[in-house]
């Protein structure tokens, strides 16, 4: 799976770590930045990366804040970007196999580098499953 990948300024000290971690499960990882700690708005990189990820059929994008709070509710403005704020594996795989999530979130302030390799495990060995969960997921656009 090809995934994009951008952070802010309270989640840019995990970024290198993350994008190992997706490698290591197979994935190709594009890192939308930033490329330094420097202070940013977390918006202008969720907006940044689920452009691309809308424009790049079939790919995915993984966003990191301090909560994960605020990249998902910007991911979640765009049409047909489905971010999901993960804390654990269980929800990572239910993010997949039952909402069909696009944008996987989570904050670096409250998940450790531990659980966050089990979330992008559990997201990268999980699919949609489709069936009664579709005509969900297509009521999700108003
Ligand atoms: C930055 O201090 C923090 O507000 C941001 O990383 C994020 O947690 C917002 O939701």
């Amino acid at each position: 799976m090809k995934i994009y990948i951008a952070t802010d300024h309270a989640a840019f000290c995990i970024k290198e770590n993350v994008k190992k971690i997706l490698q290591d499960l197979g994935n190709e990882v594009i890192d939308l930045g930033p490329m330094d700690d420097s202070r940013v708005d977390y918006p202008d990189f969720a907006h940044k990366l689920c452009e691309n990820v809308l424009n790049d059929l079939g790919t995915q994008g993984v966003l990191i804040c301090g909560t994960g709070i605020g990249m998902s509710l910007a991911a979640n403005k765009h049409k047909n970007i489905r971010a999901a704020l993960c804390h654990d594996s269980f929800t990572a795989k239910m993010a997949r196999e039952h909402n069909d999530a696009n944008v996987l979130c989570f904050g670096q302030r409250v998940v450790g580098l531990g659980v966050i390799e089990s979330i992008c495990k559990a997201w990268s060995e999980s699919s949609f499953e489709g069936g009664r969960h579709a005509n969900r997921v297509k009521k999700i656009e108003l």
